[in-house]
């Protein structure tokens, strides 16, 4: 089908290299009037990107067209990053410039550590993320105009590289321990795990069986196409507004337990499951229309089959608690829940599958993480796509602002009717 035809007028059907094709309605109102309707963008292309494919049917994911499971056992964060803003694997050239501009961003300035003062120790750190991460615009000034490629590039090395630090200081004001400044001779994760992890009185040792967990999952967690938090960062980046406040705004949206925040709910869930036996009466519950309460890390916008990151995740967190000796009662309970929950005909049915967040924080919380930091680990990630996704907007010639409109339900016109008369 080249064309769709409404009221005697042609829309142009468009295809990408792979995946659904489009109805280019862009000319729909002027002609008809009219508006296309679609809450929750069920049916609607935001755009066009080249970055990231996701086959929901197939449970297939390609970053720039590599499979993200070769990317998980073969690549590391650093180069997946790479990959995501430059649309190529780097050559070792590439790599290692990269890797030194990320490297020699990691400090903060000064001041900014002054702004965790002003938190509760108690407070959640994706509620500092937001602030600390939003605060970046009014420090470095010398990266906001976002119509110089220059700065561009230099905001986004700085916002991809501080991420860990900025992340790590949110953990130790938690618990009341020191800052560590990072230290550049350790790799991306291993500075991270360092920066979290460690104390200034001794040395910090970190475990290669964790620092490859980590990698993994950063990798997988990288980049998901036009999901909530990117489409929040790209309407929030089609203002103009600066590249600090975009990435706080995907912070933000990454927050909610439908998004982002499902990893710190499912293992909280896993947690108050408890043990195998108390899984029956939570399948219930997922199936009660009455009761609010949903399986978190099950089910998914896209995927209508297993989520290719969450089989990687699975085996991830077999190996780091098999290597760890860790053996954690909420991983026999994913597990079990996995499997009842696969074969029950009302996920079978609804096509709900484990998704990414159903394991990560099974793996996070073996690294050592509290459930409060989860989606802080997602965000340090999801970072790199976020940025890669708003570069792609932003040299977009034909990029605008994005302006969605509305079916009106409300009061049509009526006079003010002043206190005395009511
Ligand atoms: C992420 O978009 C992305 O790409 C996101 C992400 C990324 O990398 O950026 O992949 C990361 O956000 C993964 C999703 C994490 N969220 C959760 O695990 C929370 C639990 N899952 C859901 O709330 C839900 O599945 C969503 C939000 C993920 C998707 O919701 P949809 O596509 O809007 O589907 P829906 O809510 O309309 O559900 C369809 C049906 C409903 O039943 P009916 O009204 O048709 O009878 O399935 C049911 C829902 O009640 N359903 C569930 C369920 N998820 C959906 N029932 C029980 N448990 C669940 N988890």
């Amino acid at each position: 089908m080249t064309s769709l035809a409404i009221d005697g007028k042609d829309y142009p059907v468009l295809s990408g290299t792979v995946g659904p094709e489009v109805v280019d309605i862009r000319k729909l109102y002027a002609n008809t009037g009219r508006f296309t309707y679609d809450p929750g963008f069920t049916s609607t292309a935001s755009c066009e990107s080249k970055i990231t494919y996701i086959d929901g049917d197939a449970g297939i994911l390609l970053y720039r067209g590599y499979p993200i499971d070769q990317l998980a056992e073969q690549s590391n964060f650093i180069e997946v990053a790479h990959l995501l803003l430059n649309g190529e694997l780097p050559s070792a050239d590439e790599y290692a410039d990269f890797s030194r501009h990320i490297t020699r961003h990691t400090m903060i300035h000064e001041q900014l550590a002054t702004f965790y003062r002003g938190f509760r120790r108690d407070a959640h750190p994706m509620a500092i993320m937001c602030g600390i991460v939003g605060a970046m615009a009014a420090f470095y000034h010398d990266s906001t105009d976002i119509h110089d490629p220059k700065q561009r590039v230099i905001a986004s090395h700085r916002l991809i590289a501080k991420m860990p630090t900025l992340a790590a200081m949110a953990y130790k004001y938690s618990i009341g321990q020191p800052f560590l400044y990072p230290d550049n001779s350790l790799s991306f994760s291993a500075n991270f795990l360092r920066m979290t992890f460690g104390v200034p009185a001794e040395p910090y040792v970190v475990d290669p069986v964790v620092e490859d967990a980590m990698e993994k999952l950063l990798i997988l967690q990288a980049d998901h196409e036009q999901n909530a938090s990117t489409s929040t960062v790209r309407l929030a980046g089609s203002s103009g507004a600066n590249p600090f406040a975009c990435i706080s705004a995907g912070i933000a949206c990454l927050w909610g337990p439908a998004h982002g925040g499902a990893n710190e709910a499912a293992l909280n869930m896993l947690r108050q499951i408890g043990t195998p036996d108390r899984i029956p009466e939570f399948i219930a519950r997922a199936k009660d229309k009455n009761d609010p309460f949903r399986l978190m890390g099950f089910g998914h916008r896209v995927y209508k089959n297993y989520d290719p990151r969450a089989k990687v995740m699975g085996k991830v967190a077999k190996q780091v608690l098999d290597k760890l000796g860790i053996n954690d009662p909420i991983f026999d309970v994913a597990r079990e829940l996995e499997q009842i929950a696969l074969n029950d005909p009302y996920f079978i049915d609804k096509k709900l599958y484990p998704n990414v967040d159903f394991y990560s924080g099974v793996v996070m919380s073996a690294i050592g993480f509290p459930t409060s930091m989860f989606t802080v680990l997602f965000a340090i990630s999801r970072t790199v796509g976020w940025i890669a996704q708003w570069t792609e907007m932003m040299e977009d010639p034909e990029q605008k602002i994005g302006r969605p409109r509305q079916l009106y339900t409300g009061a049509t016109h009526r006079d003010y009717v002043p206190l005395a008369s009511r």
